[in-house]
């Protein structure tokens, strides 16, 4: 069976190069040990360096403010550990909900690692009730009440739920007004909608590679530190041999001097098995302008929302903003009580030859990826909807 794969806002699927470029670097370790990290094709000292201008064009930086490392909460940690500042007052951190549990935890244990109490330093701020996102204004407007007590805004770039994305510039401009530093959670949003951190002056973001960028199953992340850095940071960088400037590492001296830029904030040796995936997937964004990537993809969400809509599948209803501005390539949907959901929905779309994926509460997510999503998939989606509601299976 033909199947249409729409759960790259989960897990990207395997690129064809990606095996061969993986027994590349299997073959080089066999053949050459040590010596790999000078020689082989790619040296591994420097392994993930020719990523970051694709990565800096993807989030819209410069190449120096990114780098490849660690998995996102790790460097959610990382980027808190150097930028979560409380003083006196300014000690709150707010987020935005539904927001991914990790991110929750990171923040709430980073108050609570700096002395404070999650309970009364972190503020959430939800949609309206029966609502599904936070409305930007609902958002600034928070930023403005929480005024000269917030230490920093830290927000899901596209929603994991919703699929919303949020207007980062906007945001990140009510928060410098009131003296705080704004970050962004990338998970949901890098390669998949137009980024433009720079222009946007989004003070730090963290992402993982393992969804729109095709990069494997807990494929190394990446981060972005705005350069120069709007405040300088009060803590102490932590410190790691890969962070030290490149030129002097291999004196192995004592002393910390942190490498230019995002690279800067490294701590341990790049991974280079789980970095290959990398060099295989990242090209393909090379190939294409962003937003032609883009006009494929409001086409095939277009396609499948006119289709739905004829159909009046009941129970089923979009929560994902239509404005294709606030919106990359997944859909959201919510089902309504008697009908086929969880576990027993995604089993039964699989069998139509759909694969996507269940979020509770109550959520049906798909993704239409246009690297490798066409209009077939969203037939083919539309199709086994009507099938399933209507049969009430
Ligand atoms: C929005 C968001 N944030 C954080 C994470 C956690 O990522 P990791 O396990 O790589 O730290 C995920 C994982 O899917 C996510 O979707």
């Amino acid at each position: 069976m033909t199947l249409s794969y729409l759960c790259g806002h989960s897990l990207g699927p395997l690129v064809r190069s990606t095996r061969a470029r993986i027994e590349e670097e299997l073959g080089a370790w066999g053949r050459m040990g040590i010596g790999g990290y000078g020689k082989s094709p790619l040296p591994w000292m420097r392994y993930a360096h020719d990523l970051r201008p694709t990565l800096a064009r993807l989030v819209g930086a410069r190449a120096d403010e990114v780098a490849i490392m660690n998995s996102l909460t790790v460097n959610l940690h990382m980027l808190l550990a150097r930028f979560y500042q409380p003083q006196g007052r300014r000690r709150k951190i707010l987020i935005d909900a539904p927001v991914f549990p990790s991110d929750r935890m990171a923040v709430s244990s980073q108050i609570a690692w700096r002395g404070g109490d999650p309970s009364a330093d972190l503020i959430v701020i939800g949609p309206r009730p029966g609502e599904w996102i936070v409305e930007p204004d609902a958002f600034v407007e928070a930023i403005h009440r929480a005024g000269d007590t917030l230490a920093l805004v830290w927000v899901g770039g596209v929603n994991y739920l919703s699929g919303h994305l949020q207007p980062l510039g906007r945001l990140a401009r009510a928060t410098h007004e009131c003296g705080a530093l704004c970050g962004a959670d990338l998970a949901h949003a890098i390669g998949n909608v137009a980024l433009d951190l720079d222009r946007d002056e989004i003070d730090f973001a963290v992402w993982c590679s393992y969804k729109y960028l095709n990069g494997g199953p807990g494929a190394v992340g990446g981060l972005f530190v705005r350069s120069p850095s709007p405040k300088e940071a009060p803590h102490p960088a932590l410190e790691g041999w890969w962070g030290h400037e490149e030129t002097t590492r291999f004196l192995m001296g004592p002393d910390f001097r942190p490498e230019e830029g995002a690279l800067g904030f490294a701590v341990s040796n790049v991974p280079v098995l789980s970095t290959t995936p990398l060099h295989a997937a990242l090209p393909l964004f090379d190939r294409y302008p962003f937003a032609q990537l883009v006009e494929k993809r409001e086409s095939l969400i277009d396609y499948t929302l006119s289709r739905l809509m004829d159909l009046e599948l009941p129970g089923l209803s979009c929560i994902t903003p239509l404005d294709p501005g606030a919106h990359g390539a997944q859909l959201s949907f919510m089902i309504g009580p008697n009908r086929p959901r969880g576990e027993p929905l995604i089993r039964a779309l699989a069998a139509c030859g759909v694969i996507a994926d269940w979020r509770e509460p109550h959520i049906l997510r798909v993704a239409f990826h246009p690297l490798y999503n066409g209009f077939q998939d969203a037939e083919r989606l539309v199709q086994g909807l009507a099938r399933i509601i209507r049969s009430g299976q």
